[in-house]
């Protein structure tokens, strides 16, 4: 009020009371703005506030915009019968702040991103979500109201994770249904239960993995860690692709790592190679085996990504943080003491659960895939993993392995 006084303007109780002559006005699409009768002027800020403003809503119930013929916007009241130039929705305007959005980064949690969300809209499906990275990532959108449904192997596991969430709200919408993605067979029971609901599918999250598990074949004769990881995911992708496209704008999450950069899986022709990727016993090394089916999610993401994104579904790769304590390592004592010395530096569980969560929900990337994420930002994969040939080939060696195990299993 000091300062008002000193520009020499009339103190008022409200700083927003207009000076003599100028009156308050609103666009048809309910942009406020001042016209000074004096000067035959108009401006869209508050000759004393300099702030510019907005009508907050809609017309109030049984109100009317109607245009005269001097083209000046006029309000029926069709109720009481009255006519006014004055906007009614003027006596609830708000400020119009360029909200930016917010930056997320490392320390993010994912229900720090989701704070103020209403997801109650959204079917949202997790693989691996009895445990980990995916069980935060579930709690966390079922904490906001989506419908979340926890794809898992294990009924004990996925009872008990679904009645935690239960616990903490009991209204969330949360469900778990069986889903062993080593098995072609299951994915398609799986595919086909989901359907059965009628449901559509806004969020698919491909999060199930293992990571140093001893070299075993899946029923379909395929390595375990790469069925597992990567074609288990393919073809539930497949299974689902028209509940996505009928439910677009729908996203795709497809949990990466870092360790994607320490392989490669294309042969010496470039093309990829089966057999580094379902590998016979005596080549197998776990660690290798993970890291190449963490390369085959990136380069699947991008692939799905270009042959969905014309029909409003979108994929993103994601790194969720580095050697968070959950339960990847178990497979092996090293990987364990490991994890367990990295402990208290790395990531919570939360925060492992954020890059998903934001990309899910972002509504900056709204549309846009085909890319790679680690702590909320946009990062550059590696080099093979930018291959558009590799994750083409990729694709075409799934699409074939799907095609021919999962009608008649047969090993290597
Ligand atoms: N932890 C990290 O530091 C880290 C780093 C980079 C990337 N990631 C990625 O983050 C994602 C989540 O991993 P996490 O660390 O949360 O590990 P996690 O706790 O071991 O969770 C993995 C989940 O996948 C499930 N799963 C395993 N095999 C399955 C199958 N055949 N069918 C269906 N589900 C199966 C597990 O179920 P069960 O409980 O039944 O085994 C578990 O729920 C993975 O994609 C991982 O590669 C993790």
């Amino acid at each position: 009020m000091a300062a008002l006084k000193y520009a020499g303007m009339d103190d008022t109780d409200s700083e927003d009371e207009l000076p003599p002559g100028w009156e308050e006005r609103s666009t048809k699409d309910g942009w406020v703005y001042y016209a000074n009768h004096d000067e035959m002027k108009t401006q869209w800020e508050h000759p004393k506030t300099g702030k510019k403003k907005r009508c907050a809503g809609d017309l109030p119930y049984g109100w009317e915009q109607e245009t005269d013929d001097k083209g000046q916007i006029y309000y029926v009241d069709h109720i009481n019968k009255r006519k006014t130039y004055f906007d009614p929705r003027q006596a609830f305007t708000v400020e119009d702040v360029q909200v930016k959005p917010k930056r997320f980064d490392g320390n993010t949690s994912a229900l720090e991103i989701l704070q103020g969300r209403d997801l109650s809209n959204k079917v949202i499906l997790i693989t691996g979500a009895n445990s980990g990275i995916g069980f935060e990532t579930a709690r966390s959108f079922a904490l906001h109201g989506a419908h979340v449904i926890l794809a898992c192997r294990n009924k004990t596991r996925s009872s008990k994770a679904v009645g935690l969430i239960l616990q903490e709200w009991n209204k969330a919408h949360v469900e778990a249904m069986p889903l062993d993605l080593a098995s072609l067979r299951s994915v398609r029971e799986f595919a086909e239960s989901f359907k059965a609901k009628k449901l559509p599918l806004h969020v698919l999250v491909c999060n199930a993995a293992v990571c140093s598990q001893p070299w075993r074949l899946t029923e379909d004769g395929l390595e375990s860690t790469f069925q597992i990881c990567h074609l288990g995911h393919f073809y539930l992708v497949q299974l689902l692709q028209d509940v996505l496209r009928r439910s677009a704008p729908a996203r795709v999450l497809v949990l990466s790592s870092e360790s994607h950069r320490f392989t490669d899986l294309v042969d010496s022709c470039g093309k990829v190679d089966l057999c580094l990727l379902s590998p016979p016993r005596r080549a197998y090394w776990s660690m290798l085996a993970y890291n190449r089916a963490k390369l085959c999610n990136i380069l699947f993401s991008s692939e799905l990504h270009r042959r969905l994104s014309p029909y409003g579904v979108s994929s993103n790769a994601v790194h969720p943080g580095n050697m968070m304590y959950t339960g990847i390592h178990r497979g092996w004592w090293l990987m364990t003491l490991l994890f367990t010395l990295a402990r208290p530096f790395t990531k919570s569980l939360q925060q492992g659960a954020a890059t998903t969560v934001y990309c899910a929900v972002a509504e900056e990337l709204e549309g846009l895939g085909g890319m790679y994420f680690n702590n909320c930002f946009r990062c550059v994969p590696s080099a093979q993993a930018q291959d558009a040939a590799a994750a083409l080939h990729l694709w075409e060696l799934s699409e074939k392995l799907v095609r021919e195990r999962s009608t008649a299993p047969q090993t290597l």
